[in-house]
């Protein structure tokens, strides 16, 4: 059976904003777009930035270092110098608690 954790409360993350959690083995990006809420690892696969110190546009972060552009609903690359994607966490909301769970294949 698949297992969710809680790792952050719907108040910690407003709409428009991210949210770094310190979590093993990774650490983790909440993203709030709209509402809804995202988890995707935090670290940039180019090297290494945490993607939480950079800039929500819309969709998108944009890495603090280098400027890499992913889509925040599928972990895609959207502009280089990143070449690989970024692991996207499925999400449950269960009352105020946002849950983390696997990694979505
Ligand atoms: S560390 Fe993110 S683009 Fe270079």
């Amino acid at each position: 059976m698949t297992s969710y954790t809680r790792i952050a409360g719907l108040a910690d993350i407003p709409v428009g904003k991210m949210l770094r959690v310190d979590h093993a083995p990774e650490p983790i990006l909440l993203v709030n777009v709209d509402a809804h809420i995202y988890a995707l690892c935090d670290t940039c696969p180019h090297e290494d930035a945490s993607l939480a110190s950079g800039a929500l546009q819309g969709k998108f972060v944009k890495c603090p270092l280098h400027g890499s552009r992913f889509d925040v609903r599928d972990g895609t690359v959207q502009e280089e110098p990143a070449e690989h994607g970024l692991t996207v966490f499925d999400v449950r909301i269960e009352g105020n608690d946002i849950l983390l769970g696997p990694p979505r294949s």
